[in-house]
């Protein structure tokens, strides 16, 4: 496995230190509790660590896309109550990222205690990565940490322009990621099966070629498997086709040859709906008038093979329409294969790691990873903004 070749939290000498640490706590909210706490609780080796090492912490993140307004809707504060409480730290919590209120509290702190700012893009300077915002972002602390791996694909000021004014380093929640992840990237493990679904082609185009690059057999299911098949001439019924892509499709089809592998079999419904009706047919056969839902039976089993033998998996993306119970049995299936393989199976972020904590099989899985557009930002080969800017070891 590639060695980590950024600077991390370990290499720093933190004790006694004012450490500002950009998180990704943009976590769902219902009626002003935290919905889901995963990645609250992926940020708390950090925190703890640098609790026990004696360095004040000044924790910072974005919540939702407020666009510049404060609104109260995406406040931060229900955070710091879950966060204090899955950490048995307090969590003091301001109303603000930047400000002399803010420099009065972070300067005030103590050592082994968390500070948690209000949302960073309350400040439209946030988004825009403002120089002078960055700077007063650091002006809070002597060193910056970032462990916010969902937001690394992001120039923004609290994940990358303030790393310009700081000595900067990686969290354990980012080392971890980048070092799981980047197995997909690495060339080492074979054979390294890649397994893509979700709506939209257009999304993933840069990963298909990147993962068809690397890996030796890429599944393909859910919505965006349509859009190939289409390419390749059969009937998609009322199925999800992505007209525009078809073409890029038709290409991708050429290069890859029996490196890229579609369903072969598919649960059909006809209306978009959990209790529509439905019925398994052959690839072949989508009558008009009904749409795939999900992968078929034989599909899974296909698959399933390659699962099987695969050393390393990697999968973003579900198979059909899992939020309806009745087409969620294709992604459950896949979920089950990949938890039953020996391979070491990584789950890039969003609707897939979603999936897998329905089926109750998050133990078996090695690494689910906390960043949905980063995750795939990343395994399309790009270089993270909030990643590059961090020192080298
Ligand atoms: C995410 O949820 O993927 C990250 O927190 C980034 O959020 P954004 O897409 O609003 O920048």
């Amino acid at each position: 496995m590639a060695a980590f070749k950024k600077k991390t939290i370990r290499d720093v000498d933190v004790r006694g230190r004012r450490i500002l640490v950009r998180v990704d706590f943009n976590v769902p909210l219902k009626n002003g509790k935290v919905e889901d706490d995963t990645r609250i609780q992926a940020a708390l080796p950090t925190i703890q660590y640098l609790v026990r090492e004696g360095a004040a912490v000044i924790l910072c993140s974005h919540l939702g896309r407020p666009k510049g307004q404060r609104l109260p809707e995406l406040s931060l504060r229900p955070v710091a109550e879950r966060l204090s409480r899955l950490s048995g730290i307090p969590v003091t919590f301001v109303e603000d990222c930047i400000g002399p209120e803010i420099k009065e509290a972070a300067r005030k702190m103590g050592f082994s205690e968390v500070l948690l700012l209000e949302n960073t893009r309350f400040h439209p300077e946030e988004t825009k990565n403002d120089p002078n915002f960055a700077a007063e972002l650091a002006s809070l602390a002597e060193i910056y940490v970032n462990d916010a791996f969902g937001a690394a694909h992001r120039a923004h000021a609290s994940s990358e322009g303030v790393a310009h004014y700081l000595p900067a380093v990686a969290g354990f929640l980012m080392e971890k990621e980048l070092t799981f992840l980047g197995r997909a990237l690495s060339d080492l493990e074979h054979p390294f099966v890649a397994i893509l679904g979700g709506a939209k082609v257009s999304d993933k185009i840069g990963v298909v070629k990147s993962l068809l690059d690397r890996a030796d057999t890429l599944l393909m299911g859910g919505g965006m498997a349509n859009t190939f098949l289409a390419a390749q001439g059969l009937n998609m019924g009322e199925s999800l086709v992505e007209e525009d892509a078809i073409e890029v499709a038709s290409e991708i089809l050429k290069q890859a040859g029996d490196n890229l592998v579609l369903p072969i079999d598919a649960t059909i419904a006809d209306a978009f709906s959990d209790d529509a009706h439905q019925q398994i047919v052959p690839i072949t056969a989508v009558p008009d008038g009904w749409r795939i839902l999900d992968i078929g039976p034989e599909t899974v089993e296909k698959f399933s093979g390659f699962l099987k033998e695969a050393r390393l998996v990697v999968w973003n993306g579900p198979m059909g329409v899992f939020e309806f119970d009745s087409f969620a049995k294709g992604t459950h299936a896949i979920a089950q294969a990949i938890a039953d393989s020996d391979a070491v199976s990584i789950i890039g972020g969003g609707d897939s790691a979603a999936a897998i904590s329905k089926t109750g099989l998050v133990d078996q899985i090695d690494h689910i990873s906390t960043g949905g557009g980063a995750s795939l930002e990343f395994l399309e080969g790009k270089e993270l903004p909030g990643v590059a800017v961090l020192e080298d070891k």
